[in-house]
Order: C-alpha cells, then structure tokens, then sequence
C-alpha cells in the first residue's frame, strides 16, 4: 500500500483521493492537448463527467492506483497512473499460468515542476504498488513525437519492445483496393464488378 505521504523536499507523494478528481481531469486533458500537439481549449461537460467517472472508479479498484504529486502549497503539481492487467500466457493455456502486467498511464507533471524528479518520486510508488501485486513488468506507450517522454523513459529504464501503428479506415480499404487492382492486373484477371 502507499503511504499517505512521502515528502521529497518541494513535493510530496501520495495516494489520489476524491477531491484531487476535478484537478486530474484537467491534467488528462492537458495530456491530451499535448500528446497531439493541440492549443488549449475547454472539455465539454459530458467529457469530463466521463473522465470524473472513470477516474472515480479507479480510486475504489484495487488493481488501479493513482498517485499525485502535491507541491508544499497543497497545489497538485503532477499524477500517474498504473493499473494491474492480467492475461493468459498463449503458449501457457494448458497450464493455469497467469501474466501479470503493470499499465502505466495517465503521466503528467505540471511544466513547472518538471526535471525536479517529480515523476520519478511519483514512479517509485507506482513500482511498490506493482511489486505488492507481483507485476514484474511494467508497459506504456507513448507518440513517437513526444520527445521528453521518450527521454524520461529511456532514463527510467524504459526500452521500446515494438511499434503501435496507426491508420485511418479509409486509408486501409484505400491501400488493400490498389493492392488488389495489381494483383489482378499481374495475373491477367479482369476485376470483379462492385457488389460481388
Ligand atoms: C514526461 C514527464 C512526466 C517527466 O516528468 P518529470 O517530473 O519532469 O520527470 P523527472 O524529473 O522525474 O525526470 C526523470 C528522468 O528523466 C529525465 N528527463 C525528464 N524530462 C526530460 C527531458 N525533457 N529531456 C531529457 N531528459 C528528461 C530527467 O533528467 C530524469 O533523469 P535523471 O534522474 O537521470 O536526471 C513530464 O515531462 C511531462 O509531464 N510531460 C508532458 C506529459 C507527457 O509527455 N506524459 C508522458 C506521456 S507517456
């Protein structure tokens, strides 16, 4: 379990409680500005009922945990989030081998308390509470383009294990049809009429 408070210096660590949930979710959506390079703007009401919501329940989940970093005039200065994500191994189904994960998310450290060790303070309770629930392996994602989260996570001892690709729909049927059209062009066949 976390200890209700850590102090390291000009912060202190601890549990998220209900009253933190209006400031978290102003921290998602910041997060979620930046991860897209957007300026700011305000959430719409029902956005932030279902952030509210889905924060809430965290709290109350014993396989979630979300920690805040409080400066020492109690304002909230930062937050992290991990949650504990079970899955079967596939090699191990005849067993009753369960893989345990812990899902780092929702990172976020106000831009004037950053590189002041604010999320590392943050990390090592989110590493205890993945210890206490014998997760050996943390996982996260984060774009290419974030810069800073790449430094934080290589200094953290993060490496990157594989790619997460995206596409638009359209772009995909786009690319199967001309793939399609020179399948058929190199083997002679004429291209089937829509609707077959
Ligand atoms: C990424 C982020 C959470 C880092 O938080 P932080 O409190 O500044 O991190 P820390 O101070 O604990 O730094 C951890 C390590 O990363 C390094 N680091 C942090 N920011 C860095 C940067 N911009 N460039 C290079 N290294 C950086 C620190 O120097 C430190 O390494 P050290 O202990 O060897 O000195 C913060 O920059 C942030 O909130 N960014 C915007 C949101 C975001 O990108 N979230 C992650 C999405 S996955």
């Amino acid at each position: 379990m976390v200890p209700s408070k850590q102090n390291t210096g000009k912060f202190s660590i601890r549990k998220a409680t209900e009253t933190d949930l209006p400031v978290l979710v102003d921290f998602l959506a910041k997060l979620a500005l930046h991860v897209a390079g957007a300026p700011p703007h305000t959430l719409k009401i029902e956005e932030r009922e279902r952030l509210m919501d889905a924060l809430r329940s965290s709290l109350s989940d014993p396989d979630k945990l979300i920690v805040v970093a409080e400066s020492t005039s109690t304002r909230l200065v930062g937050m992290g989030y991990l949650y504990a994500w079970r899955n079967q191994g596939i090699w191990e189904q005849a067993g009753d081998v369960e893989l345990k994960s812990g899902i780092i998310d929702d990172v976020w450290v106000e831009p004037d308390f950053r590189k002041i060790g604010v999320f590392s303070a943050i990390l090592r309770e989110l590493v205890a509470f993945a210890e206490s629930h014998d997760i050996d392996e943390l996982v996260l994602e984060y774009a290419v383009s974030n810069q800073e989260a790449a430094a934080t996570w290589t200094r953290l001892g993060f490496k990157p294990t594989g790619v997460r690709a995206a596409a638009f729909t359209t772009n995909v049927r786009n690319a199967l049809a001309k793939r399609q059209r020179i399948r058929n062009l190199q083997s002679g066949s004429i291209e089937q009429p829509k609707g077959n």
